[in-house]
């Protein structure tokens, strides 16, 4: 490869605030080295249809780094192995699409892709390197599921959100003498649900990790009845079980997409007011916590990612994906990235500071 280079960046799956932070860095940190940048819009589509595709530069990039979105565009449908088609008696199958993914790679005349993506986005990277195209992975979700990086940025600004949301509930769960029962994201691991829970003041917080029981949990609030403190607050992950029971589906989707998950804090509401008798209601965040300006945590978080990105393909480094591994940001294989996912370790000190302040986790 010459030192100069024509690469690539796209953003694939769920939104993440600091998304636009990273295309910025990227595009900044390429250009001063004198590279070329083609955004691919829409994940992977933009490498199918190369129409969906557009030149990078310091204009494209000003101002952008506060704004949520991105200006890529992004998607969770179109896995270019498990394409999905639609056959014309309106069922859908999916067909392998990569090797077309790859030759329009080679003929834009591409050095490398920076793919800024979650689990599913850094599986597809992993995939597409061992067929020979370059790629360097940029973790992001608000899940905070990806392991190999201590943390993906979006995950501080949707737990800010989520603890944002918590403290208001509190004055009005207070005043109504109500329990609430707080729904947030987070698919199949608690990070948002501990870490919102424990800095909004949450009474209870029910994960994906801990299988609940509803008896424990509404022991809690009748406790905290006893002690005169009539309003309650249950932050529930979205992916949250009860003991011996299942996670709740809001919908299943067309072949080769995650379920949605979503309703089980409503489910959570219900049991508690007929075991209880407190009158209590549900509120589910949903994208609330994906939209909007990322924290400068996150911000800060995204252009050490997309500067680290270019860095990488410039020492000449593909197959990995940068990750921050406090204080530094370094590169790990694709390969160890997406071996499993990332969940709150119960031994961890968070989940015994939870448990240490009195919190219900919904075991014990
Ligand atoms: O992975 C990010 C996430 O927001 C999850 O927390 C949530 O389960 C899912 O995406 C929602 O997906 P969609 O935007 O497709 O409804």
């Amino acid at each position: 490869m010459s030192s100069t280079k024509r690469i690539a960046i796209n953003t694939g799956g769920g939104d993440a605030p600091g998304l636009n932070a990273v295309i910025r860095a990227a595009v900044l940190s390429a250009r001063s080295r004198g590279w070329d940048v083609l955004g691919i819009c829409r994940g992977y589509q933009g490498l199918l249809d190369t129409h969906l595709t557009k030149s990078l530069d310091h204009d494209s990039v000003r101002g952008i780094a506060h704004l949520g979105g991105t200006i890529l565009g992004t998607s969770n449908r179109g896995n270019p192995f498990d394409y999905p088609v639609e056959l014309g008696n309106g069922k859908i199958e999916t067909i392998d699409r990569s090797d077309q993914i790859v030759e329009n790679f080679h003929k834009l005349g591409l050095d490398a892709l920076i793919a800024v993506g979650g689990d599913g986005s850094m599986e597809i990277a992993h995939r597409l390197c061992k067929k020979g195209m370059p790629i360097v992975g940029v973790p992001k979700t608000i899940d905070n599921d990806l392991s190999g990086t201590v943390v993906t940025f979006g995950f501080n600004t949707a737990m800010s959100v989520a603890t944002e949301a918590i403290g208001r509930l509190h004055s009005t769960a207070e005043a109504h003498e109500r329990v609430f029962t707080i729904e947030v994201m987070g698919r199949y691991a608690g990070w948002i649900a501990l870490y919102a829970g424990l800095a909004g003041g949450a009474d209870a917080i029910l994960m994906p990790e801990i299988p609940y029981d509803i008896d424990v949990v509404c022991d809690k609030i009748l406790r905290r009845e006893a002690h005169g403190r009539r309003f309650s607050l249950v932050v529930v992950a979205e992916g949250a079980r009860p003991v011996g029971g299942e996670m709740t589906i809001k919908e299943e989707r067309e072949p080769g997409r995650e379920l949605v998950l979503g309703g089980v804090a409503d489910r959570v509401a219900h049991e508690i007011e007929k075991r209880t008798g407190k009158e209590t209601r549900s509120v589910v965040l949903g994208h609330l916590q994906r939209g909007g300006s990322p924290t400068p945590y996150d911000r800060i978080l995204a252009l050490r990612f997309g500067a680290a990105a270019v860095r990488v393909i410039a020492e000449g480094k593909t197959s990995v994906m940068v990750a921050l591994d406090p204080p530094v940001v370094r590169t790990v294989p694709l390969a160890e990235a997406t071996r499993r996912m990332k969940t709150v370790p119960l031994d961890g000190d968070v989940v015994c500071t939870a448990r240490e302040m009195g919190l219900s986790l919904g075991d014990e």
